[in-house]
């Protein structure tokens, strides 16, 4: 190791405590984590802290749709979050989240400093009010039809048919997206942060701490003139009250990022470090945050604006990061790309993933796709048969032959320092987070392991007399090739690397350990440390992603949380309007057959008696009915959705349920008078 033990703290962007974890999100968590463990592997002190961003009206409103508090909701997916991360190894120092006391603290106390600094102005300002709700509507729950083309149901904010961007008041026929209701106008007093102030530190902060790809975009919103940010909402609100506002509530992009230093205070706490020592203005600890490009004007601006603003060290850099594709195209719950870390980890372990993102990483802000057949041919191809291969090629011979025991110098020792010395390009591509050119380089190196040992052919040496001690050479060689490939690849695949100490017989792999080979030392049995990735399981998963969102509760939408910002375009998964509700075709119907569905984990096949018409539907209640107990029963059905060709059949409709999933799914049963057929208005 070059450079003496540094101190770095480092973050990834926080999830909304309202949806689950996609792949989508695991682009940025999987980049972040490599980074980290590259950093621990070195030898540094680096400390990574996430939480789940706990506030704001979708979450309250979801709660409230749920029958649940927002406390219950929180709690709930903050603990699916951690789940799907940890099966991704994304390894946290510490995740908390942002509705916590340290939050509160930390929120108040930033506010406070702006204010008595003079950064924060107050004005009345009038706002759309849902006269149903009793709730101001931020932008994206109100909708009407466009001011310039006049397409129907257009957000807010921007119409998806032309384009256009608009202030909502020029929205004609408008309408909440909550109740419906036609939104009316009120005045309320809002508090806001005069960004404006931070002009000129922005201009040169940036330049420095920002990747250059995003300087262009930073460079227009820096033409376009810093706005005052309102950082306040009203009740109903999901937040901290504002200290000398009651009734004012913290805006949920206020307190997100400030629930970096509450994860963090909160690790600082367990573990007897010293906060200041890394927040203060001339810390000499490193900050990185992690995020994608597209909540960078959060953290490019406002961030680093608010931080000096109240006396707080800076971020030393800001990462960002593309979107995933899958198949060259934007998620889709149709075609079954719009994978749940959840329902991936049904099918395929995390590390062929994390090898798959860290081939495709670069620095920049470039869109990675995820294409699902080369996905699964560059896995078999580099982990399989280049990386693992190494080492059960060597194995064998050494276990037998040897009695596990490698050779006491190695032949050929040019090859292993050429390993060895390629250490210092691959962390410099580590560390710039390269990582796309640190496994090209790694591979590299696996080739010319792998033609060492098919020049060598120890195993026809193995079957003549007297060539024993060459069998042990070339094996030793190739026994500390891999170990070096696998000292590399660490980061990147944390399970593999832990069985493959197991395999050598070692207890480390920081980084500069493999500078002394492993001679004279025993290792234990080979085990096979990765299986090829075949077609079938490929197939399985999109099917099982198809199959795992259409089975969701109307309730629980698959879709990614929906950001509350006004710059956020994401749609709002959970409404939709009362005209299109209109159009459902609700009907009672008698299930005259119910049948297990050969192959489908989820799916129950229905015969439904429509009073004289039978439909066909495949339901995702699986798991909480047998089919014998349903036969008989009266349900509702949606009986105009256009027919569904499934893996499985047609399905002409859809059965509803409700319930939070796994035995917890109901189907809904009207009561006996109901009659096959009838209409429910
Ligand atoms: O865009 C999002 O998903 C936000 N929840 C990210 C917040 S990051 C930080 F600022 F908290
Ligand atoms: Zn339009």
């Amino acid at each position: 190791m070059t450079d003496s033990k540094r101190k770095i703290l480092v973050t990834s962007a926080l999830p909304y405590a309202n949806g689950p974890i996609h792949l989508g999100h695991l682009v940025e968590y999987i980049q972040t984590d490599i980074w980290v463990r590259f950093q621990k592997q070195r030898g540094h002190q680096c400390i990574y802290v996430c939480a789940d961003d706990a506030h704001g009206t979708p979450i309250m409103l979801k709660a409230d749709q749920l029958g649940k508090s927002p406390q219950e909701l929180i709690d709930q997916v903050s603990a699916e979050h951690q789940r799907d991360f940890a099966g991704f190894m994304v390894n946290f120092d510490n995740y908390y989240s942002t509705h916590s006391e340290e939050n509160r603290h930390f929120a108040s106390l930033i506010y406070q400093r702006l204010r008595d600094a003079g950064h924060i102005s107050r004005r009345t300002i009038t706002q759309a009010y849902d006269p149903v709700k009793n709730m101001f509507l931020p932008d994206r729950f109100i909708k009407g039809e466009c001011p310039k083309c006049g397409a129907k149901d257009q957000y807010g904010d921007s119409c998806e048919a032309c384009g256009a961007t608009y202030q909502p008041t020029e929205l004609k026929n408008a309408y909440s997206a909550i109740s419906g209701a036609a939104p009316i106008e009120k005045e309320s007093e809002h508090f806001f942060f005069k960004l404006g102030d931070f002009e000129s530190f922005l201009r040169g902060w940036v330049n420095e701490h920002v990747q250059s790809q995003m300087i262009h975009k930073l460079n227009e919103w820096f033409e376009a003139g810093l706005q005052e940010w309102d950082i306040s909402r009203d009740a109903p609100y999901w937040g901290f009250e504002i200290p000398d506002a009651p009734g004012k509530y913290f805006y949920v992009w206020m307190d997100a990022p400030i629930g970096y230093m509450a994860s963090f205070k909160n690790w600082c706490d367990k573990n007897g470090v010293d906060f200041d020592d890394y927040w203060k203005q001339d810390s000499d600890a490193e900050l990185y945050h992690f995020i994608g490009k597209d909540i960078a004007y959060f953290h490019t601006l406002f961030w680093p604006a608010e931080l000096k603003g109240a006396g707080f060290r800076t971020p030393t850099g800001v990462f960002c990061h593309g979107f995933l594709t899958v198949n060259g195209q934007k998620m889709s719950k149709s075609r079954g790309t719009f994978i749940m870390a959840e329902t991936y980890l049904k099918h395929l372990r995390p590390e062929y993933l994390r090898y798959y993102f860290a081939a495709k990483l670069g620095s920049g802000i470039d869109d990675i796709d995820l294409s699902l057949e080369d996905f699964r041919l560059r896995v078999n191809a580099d982990l399989v048969n280049k990386v693992v291969n190494i080492a059960s090629r060597c194995a064998g011979f050494i276990q037998k032959k040897f009695d596990g025991k490698l050779g006491s110098e190695l032949t050929y020792a040019s090859l292993y320092h050429e390993a060895v010395a390629a250490g210092h390009t691959i962390a410099d591509a580590y560390e710039k987070r390269e990582y796309a050119r640190a496994m090209r380089e790694i591979m590299h190196i696996a080739d010319k392991a792998n033609q060492y040992i098919d020049n060598a052919e120890p195993w026809v040496l193995a079957k003549q007399a007297g060539r024993e001690a060459e069998v042990q050479d070339s094996c030793t060689l190739g026994i500390n090739l891999f170990r070096v490939i696998i000292s590399y690849l660490a980061p990147v695949l944390p399970e593999v690397a832990e069985k493959a100490c197991e395999f050598l017989n070692i207890d480390t792999l920081a980084w500069n350990a493999i500078e002394q080979p492993l001679l004279d030392h025993r290792i234990n049995k080979f085990k096979p440390l990765m299986q090829r990735v075949d077609e079938a399981t490929i197939e399985a998963l999109i099917e099982d992603s198809k199959q795992s969102l259409q089975a969701q509760p109307q309730v629980q939408s698959a879709q990614p949380a929906a950001a509350e910002t006004e710059l956020s375009k994401e749609p709002i998964a959970d409404t939709i309007e009362f005209p299109d509700f209109a159009k459902v075709d609700l009907r009672v119907a008698r299930i005259a057959k119910a049948e297990h569905v050969e192959g489908a984990d989820k799916l129950l096949r229905l015969t439904l008696d429509l009073g004289g018409e039978t439909r066909n539907v495949f339901a995702g209640i699986k798991s909480a009915y047998q089919p014998q107990e349903l036969e008989g029963k009266l349900t509702v059905m949606v009986a105009n959705l256009a027919p569904r060709k499934m893996k499985f059949g047609v399905s002409e409709g859809m059965v509803l349920a409700a319930g939070p999933g796994g035995k917890e799914l109901w189907i809904l049963e009207p009561h006996a008078g109901a009659q096959p057929g009838m209409r429910i208005k």
